[in-house]
């Protein structure tokens, strides 16, 4: 199989033509789309066929598939599709509803966040519902020397509960976490600048979803910190806005992106998505 790449745009993304991901890869193509990862961040693949199965075949490729805490919004025959979705059935949604409608990095609230997430997009609106990726090495090398310097050593505090009390709770549609739920996903730290466990590159390691706070820092610095760090990493040079169209794949690399699922289109027209998952490392 011969692919293409080509790039997107100055910060991230490429586009990868050429290749079928329904059908099994062979081992030079599943190293060159690996490679082109690492390289890109984030990597499109258009007008593709996928079955959940294939979908998670695919994922296998980069990893261990990994479960969202909301199981409620996986796939009954295949539990590790995480449905993302404004369909709703009998008033009920048929997956998580205004999912990710703030920059964040998937998971990065668990102790292992997640390295690569793929999402194959089933049904889109007629207009609206780009993803937005900002890439946060980018955005790190945009820093001067100094800056970085001080950014260096700090931890910061990552909590899934924060996305409910500063976004989820003005939406009726979205049910809040459980007892259960919460008790799953206690709040963790994790180092502010973290290290690119295969490319070795740096890049910021913090999102407006779920950081809550830098240790060590008082609420009004850490407060003012943070603030700058989220308008600089989404400055629009460093940004790739994704259209989507049916049939697109896209994967990205939450430990050296953030996203936003842009919400701007007519909920009452479907856009419904498939994503997986792969578990990664420990940040450091
Ligand atoms: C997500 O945060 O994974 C959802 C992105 C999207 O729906 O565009």
């Amino acid at each position: 199989m011969t692919i293409s790449i080509r790039r997107l745009n100055g910060a991230l993304g490429a586009e990868v033509g050429g290749v079928d991901l329904a059908r099994p890869l062979d081992a030079a193509t599943a190293d060159a789309i690996r490679a082109a990862f690492v390289g890109h961040a984030v990597l499109v693949f258009r007008g593709q066929d996928l079955d959940p199965a294939a979908q998670v075949a695919f994922t296998r490729l980069l990893g261990t598939p990994e479960r969202h805490v909301l199981q409620q919004f996986a796939l009954p025959e295949a539990p590790d599709v995480f449905v993302i979705s404004n369909v709703k059935e009998k008033g009920q949604p048929k997956g998580a509803i205004r999912a990710g409608q703030y920059w964040h990095s998937d998971l990065s609230y668990t102790a292992r966040p997640t390295s690569a997430s793929l999402l194959h997009a089933i049904r889109i609106p007629s207009y609206g519902g780009d993803t937005m990726f900002a890439g946060m090495a980018a955005a790190f090398d945009a820093l001067s020397p100094t800056m970085q310097g001080m950014l260096d050593g700090l931890r910061a505090v990552h909590d899934y509960t924060l996305a409910y009390e500063t976004f989820f709770s003005r939406f009726a549609d979205r049910p809040p976490l459980t007892a259960e739920q919460k008790a799953a996903v206690p709040p963790v730290e994790h180092p502010l600048v973290r290290t690119h466990p295969e490319s070795g590159r740096r890049a910021l390691f913090v999102n407006p979803g779920f950081t809550r706070r830098i240790v060590g820092l008082a609420p009004e610095e850490s407060r003012a910190l943070l603030d700058f760090l989220f308008a600089h990493a989404t400055r629009p040079d460093l940004v790739y806005r994704h259209v989507w169209r049916a049939g697109d794949l896209v994967m990205w690399d939450n430990r050296s992106t953030m996203h936003l699922a842009v919400a701007d289109y007519d909920m009452d027209e479907p856009r419904h998505m498939h994503r997986t998952s792969v578990q990664g490392d420990v940040p450091r």
